[in-house]
């Protein structure tokens, strides 16, 4: 430890000390006055976040105990923050969408996810106002509008085309594939490409991915997320934090400022510039006045492309991982998609995007996947824009709302056997005409959220993983290997993935 680090230290325990008697002693806080759900009892000053720690196992491996012990909705002292957890289907419809404007905020971020957001400069993290409605209109119109989806599909095409060669020689050098290492790369690929309009190397694809990879695990939550009034003692993570961020500019502006300086010149596309002008998402992002902060710079540019990346990589890549682990320890399951798509397109026929839309099973066996392996066992933080009702309590604007929407895929007076993975439920069974995005009234489940925050990049998403899925199989028959039997054990990194990451042999059908 530095000397100013033990400067700091000091002067943040005579602040704590300072905190800690001024908090206990006043009645007038916010979260004093509201009546909060109760939940498991802390100890002075931690609350709950040591019983947690003192589990190793993550937080959200947690919650179903509590869950049965405090209902379906229940408070956690964590270090400095409150966390309101809700988990039951009708609280959560209520709040995402009912009351959708008043819980549609996020709560403070931490000190380490400032340096990568830029003070909330994403859709992602942006508090409920004009900011966040700009960046989410942007992205929604020129990211993710059925124009811009279709405009992309060749990238699609020329990424999976690859991607199917990278397939065959894996499993010519190894034996076997990794299906999320493979697959993360190329779904990055294609997210470079829409983002920057660029084709660029391999190795600088790896670079990217990588540095993605090292800031979700960073800015993922640590001890001084829950005491950032102790962030002084933490010296070293925020440097370890700095300086991942100028790696992440380092990575990403040469990118942007090639795509700015062709903008510029108004030049037709060419072998690296693939994407005409206005056809990229940072092309939207250079001319883009943000409420409150004027023209984007740099720094803005690099986190709201990053967040292409971070929101779209680990996300479809799990769900790609747990879907191929359903297929390879259920033959009869991935036999009945071969013979869907083979019915389809043929043996040899190019699967389109606009023939995966028509594939009843392979959409069946994407929403099983979803419900019974979500990659997300709760939505992103939210808070409430001010002091609002929720089942009967008053919720400050000061807490974080953590909606736990694994539980209602799990709930058996919702689904019968929710354990079993059988993707028909959708196609004649409990999951016929499920809605997956709380619109339409009761809710089964939401894997991507509900309401003013819900995921966005939904049918980009679902796109991604059913044309990788029908390309995967119709080429390839997916096998255990042996050595390395499929082991369903979930742990969480970003999302939740297999704990040991699956393994599969592959042979050609044809
Ligand atoms: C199958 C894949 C995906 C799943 C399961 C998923 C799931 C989610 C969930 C649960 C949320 C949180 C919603 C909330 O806080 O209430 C979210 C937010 C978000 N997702 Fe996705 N997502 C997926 C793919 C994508 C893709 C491909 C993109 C973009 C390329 C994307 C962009 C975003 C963004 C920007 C947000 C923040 C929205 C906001 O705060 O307004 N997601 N997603």
């Amino acid at each position: 430890m530095e000397l100013i680090d033990l400067f700091l230290a000091f002067a943040s325990l005579l602040f704590l000390a300072f905190w800690w008697r001024r908090s206990f002693s006043s009645s007038s806080s916010a979260a004093s006055k509201a009546i909060l759900p109760p939940g498991p009892p802390g100890w002075p000053f931690v609350g709950n976040l040591f019983q947690i720690i003192l589990q190793r196992r993550h937080f959200i491996f947690a919650i179903p105990d509590l869950r049965k012990k405090y209902g379906p909705m229940f408070t956690m002292k964590m270090g400095q923050r409150t966390l309101v957890i809700v988990t039951s289907p009708d609280l959560i419809h209520e709040a995402l969408v009912q009351k959708g404007s008043s819980f549609a905020s996020r709560p403070p971020d931490s000190p380490i996810r400032l340096v990568f957001s830029i003070g909330k400069c994403a859709v992602n993290s942006a508090e409920y106002g004009p900011l966040w409605r700009a960046l989410r209109r942007n992205f929604v119109s020129e990211l993710i509008s059925p124009l811009r989806v279709k405009q992309c599909g060749w990238i699609r095409d020329w990424a999976l085309e690859r991607h199917m060669g990278r397939l065959e020689a894996e499993s010519k050098r190894a034996g076997f594939v990794d299906v999320m290492d493979t697959c993360r790369f190329t779904v990055c690929q294609i997210l470079v490409c829409i983002c920057f309009g660029a084709k660029i190397s391999e190795e600088w694809i790896r670079d990217i991915d990588n540095v993605t990879k090292e800031v979700m695990l960073i800015t993922m939550p640590h001890l001084p997320d829950f005491f950032p009034i102790l962030t002084p003692l933490f010296g070293k993570q925020m440097r370890k934090a700095k300086q991942l961020r100028k790696v992440q500019v380092e990575c990403l502006l040469p990118l942007i400022n090639n795509r700015r300086a062709f903008v510029q010149k108004g030049e037709g596309p060419n072998s690296e510039m693939v994407s005409p002008v206005g056809a990229a998402y940072v092309d939207s992002l250079f001319g883009l006045d943000a409420p409150g902060r004027g023209r984007l710079g740099d720094q803005e540019l690099v986190t709201l492309c990053t967040e292409v990346f971070v929101a779209g990589i680990d996300t479809s890549t799990s769900v790609l991982q747990w879907v191929f682990y359903e297929l390879v320890v259920n033959q009869g399951i991935q036999e009945k998609l071969y013979g869907e798509i083979v019915e389809r397109v043929g043996k040899e026929g190019r699967i389109g995007e606009e023939h995966v839309e028509t594939m009843p099973y392979l959409n069946a066996i994407i929403k099983e996947s979803l419900r019974v392996h979500s990659p997300a066992h709760f939505t992103l933080s939210h808070a409430a824009t001010e002091e609002t009702e929720l089942g009967g309590y008053r919720i400050p604007a000061d807490v974080n709302v953590e909606f736990y929407i694994e539980w209602m895929t799990e709930d058996p007076s919702l689904w019968k056997d929710p354990e079993v993975f059988r993707p028909e439920r959708f196609l004649d069974g409990d999951g016929v005409g499920v809605d997956m995005t709380g619109t339409k009234g009761a809710v089964k489940m939401l894997p991507f959220g509900a309401g003013r925050r819900t995921c966005p990049g939904l049918s980009l998403g679902v796109l991604h993983v059913n044309l990788m899925l029908a390309r995967m199989v119709q080429k390839f028959k997916w096998v255990p290997v042996p050595e390395y039997p499929p082991d369903p054990t979930e742990t969480f990194a970003f999302t939740v993935v297999m704990k040991n990451p699956l393994k599969a042999a592959i042979v050609p059908r044809l």
